[in-house]
């Protein structure tokens, strides 16, 4: 029967994909899945192509991007300024504006032009918003101001004209003032200044019982794709406090069938990738204590009932 992958592309998507991480390509099981391509059209390093506390290290993002080589998946590449997992010299130098816009734009230059051609889409700058739609300080607002996300992106346009540029976030994936300063303080205001921008990252972490309905996510998509740009769900999990019920696991197919619907009814609604799709793998017990279960298969390798929701919509 056909796989995941396989019915998105038949339903006019570009690709269902998935995150993955180093340590998890040992477990040959889990490998089995990953490389199928009827199942996975598309891999997203979940940590690799963040910066390490060494200089330029392309090994860890390496072993991803090789893997989608092998077997012909669309890379995304996530993600290139970020307030958190930054390499600790970011935090620790004393910058001025002059030396820190070079930092930032030999970093970008580097890695941008190192994978050249391989990343169908770059995280260019990740979650720079707070929830009430004002910029989230970090090191390069503070130094630059919002100027930051203009030589961000400019420097990756320079240096792949071919990769898609994305900026990428939580919590906008509905209507409120993050998806409106998303639009406005985000793409709006770099093509004001004529800086390429070419679609926005939806993450969708959400919670059981708590994920936007479908006419919102739906809605909320188009007034993205409305500013001319792509749309993309980036992260999708749906996380449950432990242990799941049915209950659980049935709210959770709803959730999920949301989420992918509202996707299947926007044409520039691009891709679906689930931020990692087996149970074990998943980052959520670690960042939710008391949460888990909020990928598609369970430690057994069984399938959630949210697996079959999925299809069904696709
Ligand atoms: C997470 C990874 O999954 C974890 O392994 C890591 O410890 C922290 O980062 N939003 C993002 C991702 O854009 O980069 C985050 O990934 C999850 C939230």
């Amino acid at each position: 029967s056909a796989q995941l992958n396989e019915l998105a592309k038949a339903a006019g998507k570009l690709y269902f994909g998935t995150a993955t991480d180093n340590p998890e390509l040992s477990n040959s099981t889990y490998i089995s899945i990953l490389d199928d391509t009827r199942e996975f059209g598309q891999l997203t390093p979940s940590n690799g192509m963040k910066p390490s506390p060494g200089v330029f290290n392309y090994t860890p993002g390496s072993i991803v991007a090789n893997l989608a080589t092998k077997n012909r998946q669309i890379l995304r590449c996530h993600n290139l300024v970020w307030y958190s997992q930054l390499a600790p010299w970011v935090t620790t130098t004393t910058w001025t504006a002059a030396s820190l816009t070079r930092a930032l734009v030999q970093h970008i230059t580097h890695e941008v032009s190192h994978w050249r051609s391989q990343c169908y889409a770059w995280d260019v700058v990740n979650e720079a918003l707070n929830d009430d739609g004002s910029y989230r300080n970090n090191t390069f607002l503070q130094i630059l101001g919002p100027e930051y996300l203009k030589i961000a992106f400019a420097a990756a346009a320079a240096a792949d004209p071919a990769a898609r540029l994305y900026y990428n976030d939580y919590n906008i994936e509905y209507a409120g003032p993050k998806a409106r300063a998303a639009r406005e303080k985000i793409v709006g205001f770099l093509q004001d200044a004529g800086i390429r921008i070419d679609g926005v990252g939806l993450e969708s972490h959400f919670l059981v019982g708590e994920t936007p309905s479908l006419e919102d996510q739906v809605e909320n998509m188009q007034s993205f794709v409305r500013m001319g740009v792509d749309v993309a769900i980036t992260e999708l999990d749906v996380r449950m406090l432990n242990p799941p019920d049915e209950a659980s696991l049935a709210q959770q197919t709803k959730d999920y069938q949301a989420a992918v619907g509202a996707c299947l009814q926007v044409p520039r609604c691009v891709g679906i990738t689930v931020w990692d799709f087996y149970d074990p793998f998943s980052w959520i017990p670690g960042t939710f204590p008391g949460y888990g279960s909020a990928d598609l298969y369970f430690p057994d390798f069984t399938k959630h009932p949210a697996y079959y929701g999925v299809m069904d919509v696709l």
